[in-house]
């Protein structure tokens, strides 16, 4: 295992880290063009320490692979599970920031997808992500690097409203052409 992924499992600088089960780093795909940054674990993914593998991480993996999206390095905004789902705050999402940032600086991708609100916050800084959704945003990691933001909308909002899905899917239909 990567010294660093040994790092992010030991962290404990938010309080985050008391109520979940693990640190849930990545789905440990490392050779990547994409990066694609969601929220943080749910309850699924803090039992079973991969991204993305709950009923909502089940719809975004599919409506990847439908159009041949990938591989991809799957991660979130924060490692660790929030109780009862709740959002992350801004002082857990900038104390996370450095596993991230360290993630995008091994990987240097072509593109990183923000999956809702919260990836786009911690990526770029700033909120509106029904806005925002579709365009490609440009942000900076912590050496100064440029790279390519793609926000869309979290799996789970699409699942809860037939208008919001139609744009989800949209959208991961353009990523290939990014
Ligand atoms: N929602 C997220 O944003 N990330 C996960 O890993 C699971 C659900």
């Amino acid at each position: 295992m990567m010294p660093l992924v040994q790092q992010a499992k030991a962290c404990a600088l938010c309080s985050l880290r008391r109520h979940a089960s693990q640190v849930v780093v990545s789905n440990d795909v490392w050779d990547a063009r994409i990066v694609i940054v969601g929220e943080a674990p749910g309850p699924v993914e803090d039992r079973r320490g991969e991204p993305f593998v709950g009923p909502s991480g089940q719809y975004l993996r599919q409506a990847l692979q439908s159009h041949e999206i990938g591989p991809a390095h799957i991660t979130n905004t924060c490692l660790c599970y929030p109780p009862g789902c709740r959002t992350p705050t801004r002082y857990e999402i900038l104390c996370c920031k450095r596993w991230l940032h360290w993630q995008i600086d091994m990987i240097k991708p072509d593109v990183i997808v923000a999956v809702g609100g919260t990836a786009l916050r911690g990526l770029c800084g700033k909120g509106g992500i029904v806005r925002l959704r579709g365009k490609i945003l440009e942000s900076e990691d912590v050496r100064g690097r440029a790279y390519r933001v793609f926000p869309i909308l979290h799996p789970a909002a699409a699942l809860r409203r037939e208008e919001w899905k139609e744009l989800f899917e949209r959208d991961i239909a353009r990523l290939g052409d990014l």
